[in-house]
């Protein structure tokens, strides 16, 4: 299969390419130069127009991710320092959706900087992070349901008073733990039914692809490999990739995490949301069944009050 030479860009990101040459398709298969590199995209515009489908050359797409995630970082320092939670997730989620485009490339390794600065900006506030976890935009997706699972884990972290380094990881294993739904086929993980037996099969390996995606990115501890692998793991046995009953703390924590998450927002046709009470309730029936920790339950409870 030949590689695609020109990647379509997000029009809501447009102006973050100032540095980069953008092409425009001029008829089918021929692309021409709309903005060379350095111009403002603002001076080719005339009043009153819209710029037309814009894209990038696949030898810039790496540069210009990277170039883009530094100003979403510097960004996010802007936003917190102004205090709006609304901002915080939207760049919180568009730097996480612009990253998952290429996980593979490097590009995860910008994560613990974004981490860094939560931390950094939270660490005396988290109240702001339970906050952060409840601020829905009008598309549930897998980005903004990473970003929730990480606000909420790194709330938790800081209610325990848990040491940096941990938080450090417990928030990055968060925000990558469903990172290998990144390869799965849309029809599948977007599908509003039941998923076949089949289809559910290729749904658990996001699993271990998330492992060996976090493994491809050399700046990424490896630690953190322990989310992606082990958040559907259940005690009993029951759950995936490996049906182990001996999970890492940080496994569990996850685990838990992620279907409170999961069960509180997720709007799906066969599955309508539910209110946090509802979702504890649920999580409880599989606590009873032996699927969770009591502990690390009744201490996830606690954090929410
Ligand atoms: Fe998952
Ligand atoms: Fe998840």
């Amino acid at each position: 299969m030949a590689e695609v030479e020109y990647i379509k860009l997000r029009r809501s990101l447009l102006d973050l390419y100032q540095d980069f040459p953008l092409f425009c398709l001029a008829s089918q298969d021929n692309y021409v130069l709309y903005k060379p590199s350095g111009t403002p995209l603002d001076q080719i515009i005339k009043k009153g127009e819209l710029h037309p489908t814009l894209f990038i050359h696949q030898e810039d797409r790496i540069p210009s991710l990277q170039k883009i995630q530094g100003q979403f970082n510097d960004k996010l320092k802007d936003n917190i320092i102004g205090g709006e939670t609304t901002l915080i997730k939207d760049t919180l989620c568009n730097l996480v959706g612009e990253t998952l485009e290429e996980p593979r490339s490097g590009a995860l390794n910008a994560l613990p900087e974004t981490i860094d600065i939560m931390m950094h900006g939270v660490s005396g506030n988290p109240e702001v992070l339970n906050a952060l976890a409840t601020v829905a935009f009008t598309d549930y997706t897998t980005i903004m349901h990473s970003v929730n699972v990480m606000a909420l884990t790194m709330g938790f972290c800081y209610f325990y008073d848990y040491p940096d380094e941990d938080i450090r990881r417990l928030s990055l294993s968060a925000l990558l733990h469903d990172v290998g739904k990144t390869e799965i086929p849309p029809d599948i993980l977007k599908a509003e039914r039941k998923l076949s037996a089949q289809e559910f099969a290729v749904m658990r390996t996001h699993t271990t692809i998330g492992a060996d995606i976090i493994h491809s990115n050399d700046g990424i501890d490896t630690d953190v490999v322990r989310g992606a692998m082990e958040h559907h793991e259940k005690l009993d046995g029951s759950g995936y990739p490996n049906k182990i009953k001996d999970i890492s703390e940080d496994g569990q924590l996850l685990g838990i995490i992620d279907c409170y998450e999961a069960l509180t927002n997720e709007e799906r046709l066969y599955r309508r949301a539910k209110s946090p009470f509802d979702t504890l309730g649920l999580l409880k029936d599989d606590l009873l069944a032996g699927k969770f920790s009591k502990i690390f339950f009744a201490k996830f409870c606690t954090s929410l009050l």
